[in-house]
């Protein structure tokens, strides 16, 4: 079938350009050679032997360029080139019109689905905050190993919300509260120098305890800065984390 629509489409062309040049005008003129391939009829090429019978042009007409143009371009090509720029010719048609049912599959097909398409997927849910309560049961309190639990329970996740629970100080039981040490070393020596303060000694008896969420992938120092470093070198009120990306 390409074959024969090529051929078809070459003869056409030819006898075009014969009538073209017998009337000695433009070829954007020439708007009697039109439509070869209009599916309702099946045309025959005009006579080559006979191009001056053939009503030429007429210089007074305006040109309409839409019809004389759609020869020239291969079917596979879907939108045609702008004409040659000239000052005679008036601003070419919008290209619906223009659009012509010579390749149906091919040039109907790929102008529909892009709406459908181009709606871009939903981006993935951002999962929720997962909140850990530090310790566990166990709160945060004098004697227990939380480099060890926090070991066991990692890794933890950029946006995980630690949970500090402390009861407030009172005659029996001792204060305590979270501080954030700045370094490995300080971390090692329960150096509370340049360390800062995240909650005090009360912030933790509140009833969903003091909250910290974890927002870079930098390592975290966590301590008990009560009792001037005791808590956490003797108590073991201490722990590191470095948090990951979710994935
Ligand atoms: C185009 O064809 C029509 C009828 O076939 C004729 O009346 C008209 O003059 C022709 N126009 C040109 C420019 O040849
Ligand atoms: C101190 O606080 C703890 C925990 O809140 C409590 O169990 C204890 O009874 C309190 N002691 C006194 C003397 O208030
Ligand atoms: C702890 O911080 C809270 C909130 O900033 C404040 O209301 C409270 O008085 C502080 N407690 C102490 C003992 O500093």
């Amino acid at each position: 079938m390409p074959s024969i629509s090529s051929k078809l489409l070459i003869l056409f062309i030819w006898a075009c350009l014969s009538t073209l040049s017998s009337a000695n005008q433009p070829w954007f003129w020439a708007h009697n050679c039109s439509s070869p391939f209009n599916p309702t009829h099946h045309p025959s090429p005009p006579p080559p032997t006979s191009p001056t019978s053939r009503t030429p042009p007429s210089q007074s007409l305006p040109p309409s360029p839409p019809r004389s143009r759609r020869p020239r371009t291969p079917p596979s090509q879907q939108m045609p080139s702008p004409p040659p720029p000239s000052p005679q010719l008036p601003p070419p048609p919008p290209p619906p019109r223009s659009q012509r049912p010579r390749t149906p599959p091919r040039s109907r097909g790929p102008r529909t689905p892009p709406s459908q398409q181009s709606s871009p997927p939903p981006p993935p849910p951002t999962p929720p905050s997962r909140k850990i309560i530090v310790g566990g049961s166990e709160h945060w309190h004098l004697g227990f190993d939380y480099n060890d639990w926090a070991l066991k329970n990692g890794p933890f996740h950029i946006n995980d919300i630690l949970v500090f629970k402390y009861d407030p100080p009172n005659s029996t039981t001792p204060a305590h509260s979270v501080y954030q040490l700045p370094n490995m070393r300080s971390f090692v020596n329960c150096d509370l120098g340049k360390a800062k303060m995240l909650a005090n000694s009360t912030q933790g008896s509140t009833e969903n305890g003091f909250e910290f969420q974890l927002k870079h992938q930098n390592p975290y120092y966590f301590a008990c800065g009560e009792a001037n470093g005791f808590h956490c070198q003797t108590g073991s009120m201490k722990f590191t984390l470095t948090p990951i990306l979710q994935g």
